[in-house]
């Protein structure tokens, strides 16, 4: 479909410029995306970006305390008519505080030719799907073989990065996993277990999880300070590491001394950067996650590589996997029109 012909379907269900789309987080769902399907649109998305087929500039932020940050998450991605802007925040006290999840926002989609708004939708569901599959896609291209996998943080992440992962690496026989709170590990076992056959493990620290484990994940809170929970010492060549939270989980020196130090956006990491995330400096980067699934750029060259490879979120993987969402909506009338 081009531009014109999407414009026209389009407007048969909304008057474009007077009306907008709006849908729930459980109308978001009810589109019926499947992990698969958002693998693949997640890929889609990342290889377009290895291919520099799209406009992103990186994520501009605010924040209003020193632990929290919104961001303003615009992206074009021209193979998929994927134009938008995610507004997304993190608050990583909501869940003790208000019982509310860590991270909330909205979606916006626009009209390619008009630039008119089309659709507002919930993104904490997206924002919770497409994260693993990029690091799960990662993990296939670095480390295909792997028979373990670790995730630091059962919260809404680590949940679905356990449930991501099997699709990805077939190999996989067991999944350990850590979170400073045991009935987050309780409640991951619970949820994901029956779902899967490779065998869920609770780690009892840190260092069991990381010597345990040949590709590792991290999704637990982002601020600068590095907490580094993970040392240096517990890591071994050959592993594939995969920080959802920046530079805040390990130890700095692992991405520093690792043979390669792959990033999602350098323009993103070095804005990070700029704004203190790394007060050790950011590690040299090698290239772009996209790159290699792309095809481009090589990942693993040598099983005792150690190998980190740090997503930190694009809004290509959210606009491209938001589209289809809202053309699956309109085709089954799922969400309303409320007037601009
Ligand atoms: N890279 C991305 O694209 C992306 C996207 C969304 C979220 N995130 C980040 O992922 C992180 C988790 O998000 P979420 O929505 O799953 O949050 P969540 O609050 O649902 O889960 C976080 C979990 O981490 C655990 N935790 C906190 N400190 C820990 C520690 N020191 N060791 C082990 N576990 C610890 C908490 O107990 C909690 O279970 C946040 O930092 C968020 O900003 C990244």
């Amino acid at each position: 479909m081009d531009m014109e012909q999407d414009r026209k379907w389009v407007s048969e269900k909304i008057n474009i410029g007077k009306e907008v789309w709006y849908m729930t987080q459980d109308e978001v769902i009810s589109t019926g995306l499947t992990e698969e399907d958002i693998l693949g649109l997640t890929k889609d998305a990342l290889v377009a970006h290895g291919n520099k087929h799209y406009e992103m500039p990186a994520k501009i932020g605010v924040h209003p305390h020193p632990e929290v940050f919104f961001h303003a998450m615009p992206a074009y991605v021209p193979s998929k008519l994927a134009l938008g802007m995610k507004w997304i925040e993190c608050y990583p006290n909501n869940p003790s505080k208000f019982k509310l999840p860590q991270t909330t926002g909205l979606m916006l989609l626009n009209d390619l030719l008009s630039g008119c708004p089309i659709a507002i939708m919930d993104c904490a569901w997206i924002t919770a799907m497409r994260t693993p599959a990029v690091t799960v896609l990662a993990a296939a291209a670095l480390h295909p073989d792997a028979e373990t996998f670790g995730m630091f943080g059962c919260g809404v992440q680590g949940i679905e990065h356990v449930k991501y992962v099997v699709h990805t690496l077939k190999k996989l026989k067991k999944i350990y996993i850590y979170d400073v709170k045991e009935e987050y590990m309780d409640k991951l076992i619970a949820s994901v277990q029956p779902k899967i056959a490779a065998k869920i493990i609770k780690g009892k620290n840190y260092e069991e999880v990381t010597k345990a484990c040949e590709v590792l994940s991290s999704a637990t809170f982002i601020v600068k300070k590095p907490y580094s929970f993970v040392n240096y010492a517990w890591v071994s060549k050959g592993q594939t590491i995969l920080p959802c939270d920046l530079n805040t989980f390990w130890d700095p020196a692992i991405a520093k001394k690792a043979d390669k130090y792959i990033v999602d956006s350098i323009d993103e990491h070095e804005l990070f950067a700029k704004a203190g995330y790394f007060p050790d400096g950011l590690p040299k980067i090698a290239c772009e996650t996209g790159e290699i699934l792309a095809g481009l750029k090589k990942g693993r060259e040598s099983a005792s590589e150690l190998i980190v490879c740090s997503n930190i979120g694009m809004s290509v993987c959210d606009v491209v996997v938001a589209r289809e969402i809202f053309n699956r909506a309109l085709a089954k009338g799922i969400g309303r029109k409320l007037p601009l």
